[in-house]
């Protein structure tokens, strides 16, 4: 069986792309389950570098096909923009599909987005503003445009006049705002489709068939555990399910196809926009963390929220996504600390400590983290290609990890870069992909 899961084990941006990417060297198609284009996923190697919001991060190999499944929501502005930019830098996007059934993000999606979040006042999300919400609340409502719609001018007209009715009185009634005009979106939309008209297809029996016939799939998550509808900080959360059960529903493939699942975690925790976050650091050191680690938005520019590993956080992850193994990324920025900490519980204000996450956001925000305090380590790490060559407290951190949290880390990653990457139980470099399914089988 085929099928692996790449998952976001904390609150996005943990490098999903780079690991998707390193991935794909030995897989036949890349498949974006959920999410739109509020993901950023940033991809670097011999010079370049690639922020990609929908199209999936094994687009740079040429062997592997790449698809938009049925469980995004398509900005068609975003994604003609992104295919123009790729060709612009020398990317083939030829073998580029994009799911019939995935519905479209409007221009009044990305209005209404912004305008709700005015509205929640200080009990703002944070979103990003690119009409996510919006779109997945009308596919759940059974009101939404989808790209089968898109293709073909007679139905998308009418869909779109439909959808105005309702959506020019909302913004007119409820927020007092002009709806953009059949016209402007007409003329727009037309445009776009044109462009992406041949690459619309139903893609459930193009996943079907490469599990089926032994190719190897693997299965790109956007955002992460912890943003998911339903299992994460509701409501401080996206509209889509970013967990590994996402990947099937979002592409139309059993559980059964899927064989190994794998949680990719900073070496510490960001976050953002807002809801609870029981590591964050508002001191220097989160500020370290944040300059050493870039961590400033691939979407937004916003700076990340930063704070110590929780591995409350990626146990419940492990635990829901099934986890076969982690990825740990960016180990390389915690270089320099005298002392670094993980999280292992948290303490209520009745003195209890848990260590199970809990699932009601305002027993969370009452959480304090209890540590374990562990050496640092002053070397420079973005260098080191294998396991033995890290520093010791190097190793020591890694295997803390996985001994909090019952799960391997098959993947250390020390810098952006794909070579900035080394592989541990018997993962090989080479076909990782199916040294992965293997490690999980074991
Ligand atoms: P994604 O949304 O999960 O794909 O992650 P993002 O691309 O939004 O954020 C991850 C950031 O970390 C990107 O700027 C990557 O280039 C960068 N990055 C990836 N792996 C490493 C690493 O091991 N070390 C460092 N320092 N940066 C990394
Ligand atoms: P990638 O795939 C980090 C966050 C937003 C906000 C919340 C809801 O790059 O990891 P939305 O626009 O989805 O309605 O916003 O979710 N968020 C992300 N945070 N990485 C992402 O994607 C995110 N996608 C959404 O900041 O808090
Ligand atoms: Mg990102």
């Amino acid at each position: 069986m085929p099928a692996v899961v790449v998952v976001g084990a904390q609150w996005g941006d943990e490098a999903k792309g780079k690991v998707v990417d390193c991935l794909a060297q030995d897989a036949d198609m890349v498949v974006r389950y959920g999410g739109g284009s509020n993901a950023g996923h940033t991809v670097r190697f011999d010079g370049h570098e690639f922020k990609l919001h929908l199209v999936p991060s094994g687009i740079f190999r040429p062997r592997v096909t790449n698809i938009i499944a049925s469980g995004v929501v398509v900005d068609p502005q975003v994604l003609v923009e992104e295919i123009r930019s790729l060709q612009a830098q020398g990317v083939a996007v030829d073998n580029l599909r994009i799911s019939a059934s995935a519905h479209v993000v409007m221009p009044y999606h990305r209005l209404l987005d912004a305008l709700e979040e005015k509205q929640r006042g200080s009990a703002q999300i944070g979103t990003t503003c690119r009409g996510i919400g919006p779109a997945y609340a009308d596919k759940a409502a059974r009101k939404g445009i989808r790209m089968a719609d898109l293709r073909q001018p007679d139905r998308f007209a009418e869909a779109l006049r439909r959808a105005l009715e309702e959506k020019s009185r909302l913004l007119k009634m409820v927020y007092e705002t002009d709806c953009p005009t059949f016209e402007d979106i007409w003329r727009e939309y037309k445009s776009y489709a044109e462009i992406l008209r041949p690459m619309i297809t139903d893609t459930d029996p193009l996943v079907y068939h490469a599990v089926k016939s032994g190719q190897r799939v693997v299965f790109e998550g956007a955002q992460g555990t912890l943003l998911d509808l339903d299992h994460g900080t509701y409501p401080y959360v996206t509209s889509s399910h970013p967990v590994a059960g996402g990947a099937c529903v979002g592409t139309g493939i059993g559980p059964t196809y899927i064989d190994a699942v794998i949680g990719v975690a900073k070496a510490y925790t960001t976050r953002v926009g807002s809801g609870a976050f029981p590591t964050e650091l508002t001191n220097e050191t989160g500020n370290y963390l944040r300059e050493r680690g870039r961590e400033y938005g691939t979407t937004t520019g916003r700076p990340r929220r930063c704070g110590w590993l929780d591995t409350v956080v990626l146990r419940y992850s492990a635990q829901v996504n099934g986890l076969t193994a982690f990825a740990m990324t960016l180990l390389d920025v915690l270089s320099g600390l005298d002392t670094v900490q993980i999280c292992r519980a948290y303490r209520l204000p009745n003195g209890e400590t848990i260590e199970q996450f809990p699932s009601d956001s305002a027993v969370l925000d009452r959480c304090e983290p209890v540590y374990e305090q562990l050496p640092g380590w002053k070397e420079e790490i973005a260098d080191v290609r294998s396991w033995e060559d890290l520093p010791a407290e190097a190793k020591r951190y890694v295997q803390r990890v996985e001994e909090l949290t019952g799960t391997p880390v098959a993947m250390v990653s020390v810098g952006p870069l794909r070579t900035q990457t080394f592989w541990r139980h018997g993962v090989s470099a080479d076909a990782p992909v199916r040294s992965l399914q293997a490690l999980a089988r074991r």
